[in-house]
């Protein structure tokens, strides 16, 4: 049994796709209960949708109690939900930052311990997958906020690695470059406030500026999901893997 967080769409939805594809009975556990339950429905394969909202540990507590009395286990776990906002510096406020690092730090952290509890208590392993971005391997001028977040998924993942494979529970994440969804059109749009663009420039630009040529699909990053779940990972530890078209090297 897979647990995808959000999931009702973009690369998380994806992600349960595919999983669905590879044999994978999934959760779409998302804040979007509508959207969770129509993308269960579409996938199929006994797909479930179940609410979460990552920022509340209550929520948290009863989507993994949820699954375990639907489906019995919880074997993979991917850490997908995410937000994002951007400001310069001098206008960052406080309601932004906390907004962004409850679900992408704070959320994911408590997220991640909950499902490695229920591994740990199965006993059989498992494996978790987090989403950080390029966004966590270098800072940008307008996303301190963001960028730091993913950098703090990126720590987060080495902690609880190292900490977890004693378990038999590998931790890695995915940091994707671009990826063109609705995500990326609410991004384009703040930064063509900041920056003075019309809509669809900015993502253009970033788009033109990848080695590859273009932005990702959410579809070409969930192979690496795949692949990090499956048997070929077992001795893959605490790691990042970058999937963005030769944007960044580390
Ligand atoms: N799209 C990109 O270019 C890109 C690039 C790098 C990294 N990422 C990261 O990949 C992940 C997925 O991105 P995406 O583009 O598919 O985003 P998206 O905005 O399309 O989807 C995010 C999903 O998370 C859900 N969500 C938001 N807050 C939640 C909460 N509190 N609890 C539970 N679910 C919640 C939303 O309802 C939505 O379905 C995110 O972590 C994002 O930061 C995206």
């Amino acid at each position: 049994m897979a647990v995808i967080t959000g999931a009702a769409r973009g690369i998380g939805l994806a992600i349960a796709q595919r999983f669905a594809m590879e044999g994978a009975r999934v959760v779409i556990a998302d804040l979007n209960e509508q959207g969770a339950q129509d993308a269960a429905a579409a996938i199929g394969h006994g797909a479930l949708a179940v609410p979460l909202d990552v920022t509340r540990q209550e929520s948290i507590d009863g989507m993994i109690a949820a699954v375990v009395a639907q489906c019995g286990r919880l074997d993979i776990l991917v850490n997908n939900a995410g937000i994002f906002d951007l400001a310069p510096i001098a206008e960052i406020t406080r309601d932004s930052y906390r907004r962004v690092y409850a679900v992408n730090v704070e959320g994911l952290l408590f997220t991640l311990q909950a499902g490695a509890r229920q591994m740990i208590a199965q006993g059989h392993g498992g494996r978790i997958i987090n989403f950080a971005s390029q966004a966590g391997r270098r800072g940008e001028a307008l996303v301190a906020v963001y960028c730091s977040s993913k950098a703090a998924v990126i720590s987060l993942t080495q902690s609880a690695g190292l900490d977890l494979i004693k378990h038999g529970i590998n931790v890695n994440t995915i940091a994707p470059g671009v990826v063109d969804n609705e995500h990326w059109d609410d991004v384009d749009a703040r930064f063509a406030r900041y920056e003075g663009l019309q809509p669809g420039e900015k993502k253009r630009a970033v788009g033109a500026a990848v080695p590859f040529g273009r932005m990702a699909r959410p579809k070409e990053i969930a192979g690496l999901a795949v692949f990090l779940a499956g048997p070929d990972a077992g001795y893959i530890v605490a790691q990042t893997y970058n999937i963005d078209g030769g944007n960044w090297m580390s």
